[in-house]
């Protein structure tokens, strides 16, 4: 296999590369100065399997560009199949239609992803469970994998036991998750957040509980954007009497204010992966950054 890294997460294709034993394979991007791209494949890649990894983070749209300019690329030049590890999906959120007269953007990026002759593609939890139907629909593979492994690990790792903790979702689409993260340690219990978001505003509020608390309650989400779920959640919690309160959540998606709001939260420490890269700059105390990056070493060997 042939592995080729779009720039949006470098150091995690680098991870990747290094787990697999193979070294990225070399890609000319040049950006013009009106910031089009041209993409080109700078080795033989005839009959091969390849492999991009390119997450799509802000700024989406070019992330996703990108992508399709590698796959076109590969595909020109021979490549006999190409799989798109794309860790954090971006528009994934708008899968179906909310309000009369909106675009379905989860459609029109799976529609480009398979035009563009991609067969495959890796993805981290994904934020509602039909989306993997929606690729089978267009005719496209999908891996879906998953952080709640890791997370699971660090909470044996650090002997959060269902004595006096308690796996919370922030809204009821969540509950799903901490299902399954609570299968992997040991049935912990748990709780869920009844969450309502004014679809105009975006702006979050956090109700009330459904289920019991315990003394420590582990947050769990797929991906912090503006910080305001999550901001809302921890301090229903600390209302309610919570002493300990940490987060997990896949995507660091953190936009704007987010690292400042979560470093001000109720929260004591925030596990966050690297499907999208952060930056220094967002880096904040409270925060720890766990890897996905073996577990998309095993996806591209299965
Ligand atoms: C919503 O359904 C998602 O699971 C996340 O809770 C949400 O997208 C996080 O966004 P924000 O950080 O902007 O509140």
């Amino acid at each position: 296999m042939k592995l080729f890294s779009g720039k949006c997460n470098a150091p995690l294709a680098e991870k990747v590369a290094k787990h697999m034993g193979l070294s990225l394979s070399p890609l000319e991007i040049h950006i013009f100065p009106d910031g089009e791209k041209r993409v080109r494949v700078e080795e033989p890649v005839v009959d091969a399997q390849c492999a991009i990894i390119q997450t799509a983070c802000t700024p989406t749209d070019q992330s996703f560009m990108e992508l399709f300019f590698i796959a076109d690329a590969l595909k020109r030049s021979g490549a006999s199949s190409v799989t798109a590890v794309i860790p954090y999906l971006g528009y994934q959120r708008q899968d179906h239609v909310f309000r009369e007269g909106e675009a379905v953007s989860l459609e029109v990026i799976i529609k480009f992803i398979k035009a563009v002759g991609i067969n495959s593609v890796v993805a981290f939890d994904l934020h509602s469970i039909k989306i993997p139907e929606v690729f089978v629909e267009f005719g496209l593979d999908v891996q879906h994998e998953s952080a709640l492994p890791l997370f699971a690990k660090e909470i044996k790792k650090q002997q959060w036991t269902a004595k006096d903790t308690v796996l919370v979702s922030p809204d009821k689409g969540g509950i799903r998750r901490i299902k399954q993260l609570s299968e992997m340690v040991d049935t912990m219990s748990y709780a869920s957040i009844v969450k309502n978001r004014d679809l105009t505003t975006g702006e979050v509020s956090a109700e009330e509980i459904d289920g019991a608390l315990n003394d420590r309650a582990i947050i769990v989400d797929d991906m912090i954007s503006s910080g305001g779920t999550i901001a809302a959640a921890a301090n229903l919690l600390l209302g309610k009497g919570v002493k300990e309160i940490i987060i997990c959540a896949t995507h660091a998606v953190l936009s704007d204010s987010a690292p400042q709001i979560l470093q001000k939260s109720a929260a004591s420490t925030v596990y966050l992966t690297d499907t999208v890269s952060i930056p220094e700059e967002k880096h904040f105390p409270k925060l720890t950054i766990l890897s996905i990056s073996q577990t998309i070493a095993h996806a591209l060997k299965k």
